[in-house]
């Protein structure tokens, strides 16, 4: 199965440009499954349902979460009804949405996606490797699941390369979001397991991490808050993480990063 995951989708600027190229892009890479994350989409504050619909009916077939993902309240309307707009597993019992699902690629595989969020430098939520190692037994990689993708949404680059070495033969990609800054270990662990710790944001990267920079660099020089943090508007660089897989095992063939347009250097598969 070929397969890309996009990092997180950062207001106007992210999204307008994933929603332009990513035709092509399906075309070139001749994809199977698209995933991204859209925790920053709506101005960079979670994601509402007239953005979420133009991305699904954009080439995205599933939409991922994080610790912004609430951001917008109407999501608490929609996101029972809509499968494909996910949030992370380890929230609370009864959080509204779910982490842990199953969908069906255009050839007919079976992907199933785990979206989870690291505790170090995060609000405190449940054990993020106990519950991954629950959805894994239940999605068995090559029997029940063709591919399986775990967003892990961490601040801490260790904690990902851990669930990364923790889910290494269980999972056909292992992949960071959060820091909105694409690593280059993109590589394939020793049990098969493709892996990035951040796959990147698209978004304008003449930015702090998306926002325009005069707010953030006001607070870091004094220390003073209370301003608005508006996304940057120029153009967009889609960072993201592309693997292909062995569809009788699920394991992983290849991963390489995908960058396209904007400011950063262009890579592709
Ligand atoms: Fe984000
Ligand atoms: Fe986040």
């Amino acid at each position: 199965m070929r397969f890309v995951y996009f990092g997180d989708i950062v207001g106007r600027a992210g999204r307008e440009a994933l929603l332009d190229r990513l035709p092509g892009i399906r075309e070139r890479l001749d994809l199977d499954f698209v995933v991204a994350n859209g925790e920053n989409s709506a101005g960079g504050f979670g994601i509402t349902s007239d953005i979420a619909n133009r991305l699904l009916q954009g080439g995205v077939d599933v939409l991922t979460g994080g610790n912004h993902s609430w951001d917008q309240r109407e999501i608490l309307d929609f996101i029972d009804a809509e499968p494909r707009i996910m949030r992370p597993l380890n929230f609370p019992e009864g959080t509204p949405g779910q982490g842990a699902a199953i969908f069906m690629a255009r050839g007919g595989q079976t992907v199933a996606i785990i979206n989870i969020m690291g505790r170090i430098f995060m609000d405190p939520l449940d054990d993020p490797f106990r519950m991954v190692d629950q959805a894994l037994s239940e999605f068995t990689l090559g029997r029940r699941a063709d591919f399986v993708l775990i967003d892990i949404h961490a601040e801490a680059t260790s904690e990902k390369m851990a669930m990364g070495h923790f889910a290494d033969g269980r999972a056909s990609l292992v992949v960071g979001s959060h820091s909105h800054v694409p690593t280059a270990d993109a590589q394939i662990l020793p049990g098969g397991t493709a892996y990035q710790t951040d796959a990147g944001m698209c978004g304008d990267y003449n930015s702090v991490i998306g926002m325009e920079k005069e707010e953030p660099l006001r607070r870091f020089t004094t220390k003073i808050g209370g301003g608005r943090f508006v996304t940057a508007n120029g153009d967009a660089t889609l960072c993201g993480v592309f693997v292909e897989s062995d569809d009788a095992t699920g394991k992983a063939l290849r991963v390489a990063p995908v960058r396209v347009g904007g400011r950063l250097a262009e890579a592709w598969p």
